[in-house]
């Protein structure tokens, strides 16, 4: 079979445009923080929306903040969609969700500069929140596209200060009650560029990765209830130090997905401490576990075992031991179709693209359950991500987009 010519596109105005939204949110040590429904989401939503109409696409916000770009069919039918999320994780990096934003845009303005109105429906998506960064929950934007939300969830989650999913939504003009609104029944096909977030590609080549898995998340809360006393005066044999628990139980944790081996990960990424003050033993510790794998059965085997040796860290101590399941992501195959048509636009870069299993969580996980979803990858320079230091080349960003854009024209040109 011949191979495709590689869309041209627009390099500096991509380049310029990644470097624009990563204004907003910029946190005056370095990274950035694009939290869900916060002035600098609001920023950011705008100035997407202006290069939405730049290209020509008639632009609106749903129910829950997605914003959406679209250009008709030819020959209509379910619609052809690309991007990612507009959130950061706090302190993150200027690529992670941003890099499928604009590189959409790009690809398809391009497109339809060069070719003119496809003949399938063609759109671009800004999703509102993927991280989970503020508010005790994730995938927000997707889960409402693809009709996941649960009833009450936008009054129940709160954020750290009190502040209600359904208020913040206020804050910002949307209606809690009319969340979904947001749900689509008729998308075909969403693909999604991102960047790694690993170090595979980096290391070991080739420029683009083809995703065919993304891996399983269990989040777990454990609650490790201990005893506070004088810092000075109790005895050290003496004490139910929560804290000294909570840290037992964090390398325990770690080692329970060495000793399982790659993919397992475990990640204990938070710690509270009550009552938290320097001179109290701590009385009660709270942690999170964020649990990985791309096959759900050792996903399942991992968490079982996160909860035995806490329970046996906690015995040892004499501490109580509570583990909750936040939430339980299942890992989700991606289309092979899609996936099909994402090797050969990488053959027209000639790139001989790598399949592989995401480690970190995407949007299209959850829009998998609603349409046929194809991921690709470019490298994350040393696999780092979710820090500010997160970069990828400027050649490869390019390379990404026009692989992005030259399979939007065999996906939504036929
Ligand atoms: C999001 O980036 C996640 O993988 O948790
Ligand atoms: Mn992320
Ligand atoms: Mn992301």
């Amino acid at each position: 079979m011949k191979t495709a010519e590689l869309v041209a596109i627009d390099e500096r105005r991509l380049l310029r445009r990644l470097d624009d939204l990563a204004q907003h949110g910029a946190l005056p040590g370095g990274g950035l923080y694009r939290a869900l429904y916060t002035p600098s989401w609001v920023a950011a939503t705008e100035l997407v929306t202006t290069w939405l109409k730049e290209a020509g696409l008639l632009a609106r916000r749903d129910a829950v903040g997605n914003l959406w770009g679209k250009i008709e069919g030819s020959r209509g039918g379910r619609a052809v969609v690309t991007g990612s999320h507009i959130d950061t994780v706090r302190g993150g990096g200027a690529l992670d969700g941003a890099l499928g934003v604009v590189a959409g845009i790009e690809a398809v303005a391009s497109l339809v500069a060069t070719y003119g109105r496809p003949t399938r429906i063609l759109e671009v998506v800004a999703i509102c929140e993927e991280e989970g960064s503020r508010f005790n929950t994730n995938f927000w934007g997707a889960r409402a596209i693809a009709d996941r939300i649960e009833p009450g969830e936008a009054t129940r989650i709160r954020d750290v200060d009190g502040v209600s999913l359904a208020d913040a939504m206020r804050g910002v003009g949307f209606d809690p009650e009319q969340v979904s609104q947001a749900v689509r029944r008729d998308i075909d096909t969403f693909v999604e560029l991102h960047i790694e977030q690993g170090p595979i590609l980096d290391d070991h080549g080739p420029r683009l990765g083809v995703v065919t898995t993304i891996a399983g998340t269990t989040h777990l809360e454990v609650v490790v209830r201990g005893q506070p006393d004088h810092a000075g005066a109790m005895a050290m044999d003496r004490r139910r130090d929560a804290l000294l628990g909570a840290a037992a139980m964090t390398l325990a944790i770690a080692e329970s997905a060495r000793a399982m081996g790659h993919p397992a990960v475990a990640t204990v990424g938070t710690i509270a401490v009550e009552p938290g003050q320097v001179n109290v033993v701590p009385g009660l510790a709270r942690l999170t576990v964020d649990a990985r794998h791309s096959d759900n059965t050792r996903r399942v085997e991992l968490v079982a075992e996160i909860t035995k040796v806490c329970k046996v860290a906690g015995r040892e101590r004499e501490l109580d031991v509570e583990v909750r399941t936040l939430r339980d992501r299942p890992a989700v195959s991606l289309n092979e179709r899609i996936a099909d048509v994402l090797r050969r636009s990488c053959a027209a870069a000639d790139v001989q693209s790598r399949d592989m299993a995401s480690g970190a969580g995407h949007d299209s996980q959850v829009l998998a359950a609603a349409a046929n979803v194809g991921m690709l990858f470019v490298p994350s320079i040393g696999g780092r991500s979710h820090c500010p230091e997160e970069a990828t080349s400027a050649e490869d960003v390019i390379l990404g987009t026009r692989v992005l854009a030259t399979a939007l024209r065999e996906l939504a040109y036929q």
